[in-house]
């Protein structure tokens, strides 16, 4: 058996012994990635022959021929088959379909969500898939971008926590491998722009951006995929410094680099930073992309660079030998056995999607109107988004991916609202009129007014579409769109209970909401179980425990809102608007009320290589079990830079019994306490540092840590 073949050998050595082997027209190929969809049939046969070295968006039989064909060339390198498998493995029908990233970040459960990660591994490997894109470490801090729905929220500890959980769930069996996008800083374009020009310096890069990309490349992500956009006009596609220097010689990440959708083509057509597309391969490469996704004309750019002796060998050898290493790690070389195709939607996974779907949940008012009492015997739920299982799985599901399929039915069970309330209360008990759409095309509301006056309480369920949500859906404009405020204000009008619910894929502007009506749920994209467990919560069948990983902001102009940001504004607000969100990072509520005391601190004086103990008791003095998401912040009182007036460096989900008291002890490296400094230097100031430990942002205990 030949050596590359041989398992016993460490995975270096196989690949050493492959390279080795390989002509440059193999190595090139193996750092091509193709799609079908954008090729014609003739060149789609020509690289499934030629065993290049990707294919993305192929699904089960498909990827069983084009492994097939790649087995009968000189060397029978195996492909590596990418998709958008981002919320579960949601291209394929029938598949999982888990809440969006943001729904899930606000559950804040690292455990769940890594649980999450690794039922869709088992799901895209048993389909015959080996990578997934994601997941998304973007920073959602300007709300018009498109691409919110994929981050977890706009906090970068956050991002890098749940990322590493998520990675750490979809790589845990070498079933497949991850890949950490956009790197880096896509969603900071100017404007909310999506794939536009980040204006931003290394220094913010390295202090906001970079950190959640060092967390993956710190627990072994396979792959990470380069952003659209530019640093400051420079391209990332074309950025040496920030994909070679930083990410691969300073992080020292091990995986490979894939640029995103025709990054090469874009150099040239949008970007025009190179002059024909073999400038743009050899600036990509030279840069540190490993493998150009799409631009199929790459491969032959790249040879004729080589003949050209235009490119460094050892570049390519370099680019190679990080996919091949991907491709050994999973077992490609060694007649991997994939899980059963029964895994796909199994039990097991819908019992995961469950339990995060009520944990993504986000109770932000409760005018002591929920759990609904039994008094309550006839509810009317009405809105554009009670009965629309699209608007609710949100982005990168096979409804708008690889192409848009508007009318197929889901092959998985699933609850929209409308759906989870007539399990729980019973169809009898429940009535439902649509009210109108989100386009502003139809208006039933005086029918669904008439409705919720035969009812004792109105479930409203509004937020955004499809439409409004992903690529190319940057939004100006924050409101409820088409006639969804004026259905509101008249069930408002009907004297009834109102429960607002919100399936929208960011935040909007429901200041109207907050003051009007008796509960607000934000579901955001909860996926095949977001409706039954709106409904549980409703019912009081699970005590919530979802909290806000973004903050939402009373105008759109408003944006951005995010909580950490600096002190010094002139006034401190907008002269037009109060001061402050609407809700912020952080909120939620429970049915239980949680008191902190007692916060200590393992040393109030420490040095710069301590880490330090900061613990807290935490009280639920509720009738219902429930679960607390303890926060830790850190204000870092004098320093060189600006520093925001609060930012999380820790977090602990825990669940207490009712009546009972818990101890949560968080830690905290001094090193952490780093600022950036003008000159990128990494360095812990002395002085104090105002340590808060509590609900949110705006209900903690705090105590003063010295650094010395
Ligand atoms: C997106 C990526 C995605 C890729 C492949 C691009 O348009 O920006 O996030 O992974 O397409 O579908």
């Amino acid at each position: 058996m030949e050596k590359y073949k041989d398992k016993n050998v460490d995975i270096e050595e196989r690949i050493d012994d492959l390279l080795a082997r390989m002509t440059v027209e193999e190595k090139v190929g193996q750092m091509l990635q193709v799609s079908y969809n954008v090729l014609s049939k003739e060149d789609y046969e020509k690289y499934k022959k030629l065993g290049i070295g990707s294919f993305l968006h192929v699904l089960g039989d498909e990827a069983d021929d084009i492994r097939k064909k790649a087995s009968e060339t000189r060397l029978g390198i195996p492909p590596l088959f990418g998709i958008d498998a981002i919320h579960g493995h949601c291209l394929l029908n029938g598949a999982t379909v888990f809440p969006s990233q943001l729904a899930m970040s606000c559950s804040f459960n690292r455990g769940l969500i890594k649980e999450m990660g690794r039922a869709t591994a088992k799901e895209v490997c048993a389909d015959g898939l080996d990578w997934t894109f994601s997941p998304v470490l973007c920073i959602a801090r300007d709300l018009r971008w498109g691409r919110v729905d994929e981050t977890f929220g706009e906090d970068s500890y956050v991002i890098g926590e749940l990322g590493q959980a998520i990675i750490d769930g979809y790589e845990c069996d070498n079933l497949i491998i991850a890949c950490a996008k956009h790197y880096i800083a896509y969603g900071e374009a100017t404007g909310g722009r999506d794939a536009y020009d980040s204006p931003i310096t290394e220094r913010k890069i390295r202090e906001v951006f970079l950190p959640p990309f060092k967390k993956a490349a710190d627990i072994g992500c396979g792959s990470m995929m380069t952003a659209y956009g530019s640093i400051d006009a420079l391209p990332l596609t074309a950025n040496r410094r920030i994909l070679r220097e930083i990410l691969k010689d300073e992080i020292g990440f091990k995986g490979f680099v894939v640029t995103d959708w025709e990054n090469v083509r874009s150099l040239v057509t949008k970007q025009h930073a190179a002059k024909d597309l073999a400038e743009a391969s050899l600036k990509a490469v030279e840069a540190g992309n490993d493998m150009s996704m799409n631009t199929h004309e790459f491969y032959e750019c790249m040879l004729s660079l080589v003949r050209d002796k235009k490119i460094y060998m050892s570049l390519i050898d370099n680019a190679v030998r990080r996919i091949l290493r991907a491709k050994f790690r999973l077992g490609l070389f060694d007649n991997k056995e994939r899980p059963n195709r029964s895994v796909i939607g199994c039990e097991g996974h819908k019992n995961i999607n469950h339990e995060l779907a009520q944990e993504s949940l986000v109770l932000l008012k409760n005018e002591n109107v929920l759990p609904l009492g039994g008094d309550t015997k006839t509810i009317a739920v009405i809105g554009p988004n009670a009965d629309d299982i699209r608007a609710q799985y949100g982005d990168w599901t096979f409804f708008s991916h690889p192409e848009p399929k508007k009318d197929v039915e889901p092959l998985g069970d699933y609850y929209t609202v409308l759906g989870g309330m007539r399990e729980v209360f019973g169809e009898k008990h429940i009535l439902y009129e649509k009210g109108c759409d989100i386009y502003g095309e139809e208006n039933n509301i005086d029918k669904a007014v008439k409705t919720a006056k035969k009812a004792d309480a109105v479930v409203c369920v509004i937020g955004d579409c499809l439409a409004q949500n992903g690529e190319y859906r940057d939004r100006a404009n924050l409101d409820l769109s088409g006639n969804q405020m004026e259905l509101i204000k008249r069930l408002v009008g009907t004297q009834k209970k109102v429960i607002a619910v919100l399936v929208n894929c960011k935040p909007l502007c429901i200041s109207y909401l907050k003051e009007n009506c008796d509960a607000v749920i934000e579901m955001f994209n909860g996926g095949d179980f977001g409706g039954l467990a709106v409904a549980e919560l409703i019912a009081g069948k699970f005590n919530p425990s979802g909290k806000l990983s973004i903050s939402f902001p009373q105008y759109g102009a408003q944006t951005p809102c995010y909580y950490n940001q600096y002190d010094g504004w002139h006034g401190g607000q907008y002269v037009d608007l109060q001061k402050g969100n609407v809700y912020d990072f952080g909120d939620g509520l429970s049915y239980s009320e949680f008191v902190y005391s007692n916060l200590k601190l393992s040393k109030k004086t420490a040095s710069k290589d301590d880490i330090i103990e900061i613990s807290v008791d935490v009280t639920n003095r509720g009738s219902m079990d429930g679960k607390e998401t303890v926060m830790l912040f850190v204000n870092d009182v004098v320093s060189t830079i600006l520093t925001p007036t609060m930012e999380l460096k820790g977090f602990e989900k825990v669940f207490i019994k009712s009546g009972d008291t818990k101890t949560v002890t968080l830690k905290l490296d001094i090193k952490d306490l780093a600022i950036v400094t003008p000159d990128l230097k990494y360095v812990v100031e002395s002085g104090e540092f105002e340590i808060m430990v509590g609900r949110n942002t705006k209900e903690y205990l705090k105590e003063i840590l010295t650094v010395k």
